[in-house]
Parts: structure tokens; C-alpha cells; sequence
């Protein structure tokens, strides 16, 4: 069922019937469990878990040590900084069987995660979010935010090219690297692209 032409190390371990695209890339001592779906052109670095059924789509970049729970789905060109946590089960007991009850948490489209970084089961993560390091995200999280701190906060707006988005008196701004434009709406407070 898996596409030949990714690579994974010898040391990597893959369970039966994963869908993994062509150019992704699984590195050493990282375990791909079964009924996996990895898009094109991802990369999983070393020491990394991705459980049953999970699905990452396309360009998602996993830096070393994460483990990426059932119940986790990460869109195209998501960035998983190193160490960061997921969780799936909101209340844990040891000697409560809650499998099969996992939480759903979506981290969209091109949003980035930070070093160390804990996500709270439930909470989706905005498109092209950043997450700054060691945060801790308890609440669902808007499309450019730029979020820090335990318990996670906003503190501003970044652009799809990761750089803050300082806004005018017209409520527009410019990302310096791409020149892509952004309108705040003050009255729903969301960012939207529209150039
Ligand atoms: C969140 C982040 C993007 C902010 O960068 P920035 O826009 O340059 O922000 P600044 O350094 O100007 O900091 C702004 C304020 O936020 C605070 N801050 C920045 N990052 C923070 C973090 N991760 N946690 C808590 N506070 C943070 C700063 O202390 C500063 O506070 P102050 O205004 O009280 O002085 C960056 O600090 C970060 O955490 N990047 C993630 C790095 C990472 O994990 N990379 C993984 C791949 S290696």
C-alpha cells in the first residue's frame, strides 16, 4: 500500500497499511504505526512517533522527539518544532480505559509549533499560526496568531512567511519578506491575506 519512493532509515519501524508519499523522508529510530497517512515531500526526524491512524498531509516538517497522538491531523506545510507535546485525552486515568475516545486536534494549514511546546487535546491551532516556544495552548487558536506562554496568549499577528504583521490606521499591513497583504478586522478580531 505505501508508496516506494520515500525514505526511511533501517532503523525506522513502519506498521502495516500506512500511506507514505513520495519524497518524505523518516528518519533514525522513529515509529510510523499502522493505518498512517504521511502526504509528499514530509519529514520526520529522529526519535519521532506517529500513532494509528493519524494523517499528515503534505511538506509537514517533525522535528526530533515528538509523538504525534491518534486523534492529532496536521494539514499541509505544518511545522512540529522539537520536543513539542500533543495530548489526546483531556482527563487521563491509569486505570480508566479511554481508548478509543480521543480528542480530535487539527493544526492547520502552514501553522507552525514551537520548541517544547504543549497542545491541549481539542484545541485547534489557525492557519499559519505560530506557536512560540514552551507555550502551552489550552484554547483554540486564530488563523496568523502569534501565541506565547503558559497558559498560551496572544501577543500579535505573524504573516504566512512567519514575520509579525504591524498594522496601519487602515487596519492593513505588509509582510517585509513576501510584500503579501493582510487586513485586521477589528470588529472579529481575525487576520485575513489579501494580496
Ligand atoms: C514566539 C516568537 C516567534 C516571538 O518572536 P519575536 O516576535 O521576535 O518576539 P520578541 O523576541 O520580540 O518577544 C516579544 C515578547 O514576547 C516574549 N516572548 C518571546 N518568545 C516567547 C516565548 N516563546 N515564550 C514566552 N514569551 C516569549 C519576549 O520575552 C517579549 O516579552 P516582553 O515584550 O515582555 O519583553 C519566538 O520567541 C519563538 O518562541 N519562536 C519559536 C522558536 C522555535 O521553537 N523554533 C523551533 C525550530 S528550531
Amino acid at each position: 500500500m505505501s508508496d516506494t519512493k520515500y525514505y526511511a532509515h533501517e532503523t525506522a519501524v513502519i506498521d502495516s497499511n500506512c500511506n507514505i508519499g513520495k519524497d518524505t523522508k523518516i528518519w533514525h529510530f522513529s515509529h510510523i504505526m499502522s493505518n498512517c497517512s504521511i502526504g509528499e515531500s514530509c519529514n520526520i526526524g529522529q526519535n519521532v512517533v506517529v500513532s494509528p491512524e493519524v494523517k499528515l498531509g503534505k511538506n509537514v516538517k517533525v522535528q526530533n522527539n515528538v509523538s504525534i497522538y491518534t486523534g492529532v491531523i496536521c494539514e499541509d506545510d505544518v511545522f512540529l518544532g522539537p520536543s513539542m507535546v500533543f495530548t489526546n485525552v483531556i482527563n487521563p486515568r491509569s486505570a480508566v480505559n479511554r481508548r478509543g475516545q480521543y480528542a480530535v486536534t487539527i493544526v492547520k494549514k502552514g501553522a507552525s509549533i514551537g520548541a517544547n511546546a504543549t497542545i491541549i487535546c481539542g484545541n485547534n491551532i489557525g492557519e499559519y499560526a505560530l506557536i512560540g516556544a514552551g507555550a502551552v495552548v489550552t484554547k483554540t487558536i486564530k488563523p496568523y496568531a502569534l501565541i506565547v506562554g503558559n497558559p498560551a496568549k496572544q501577543i500579535g499577528w505573524v504573516s504566512e512567511f512567519g514575520h509579525r504583521l504591524n498594522f496601519d490606521d487602515n487596519q492593513k499591513a505588509i509582510c517585509p519578506e513576501s510584500n503579501q497583504e493582510y487586513i485586521l478586522n477589528l470588529e472579529e478580531n481575525i487576520v485575513k491575506r489579501i494580496k
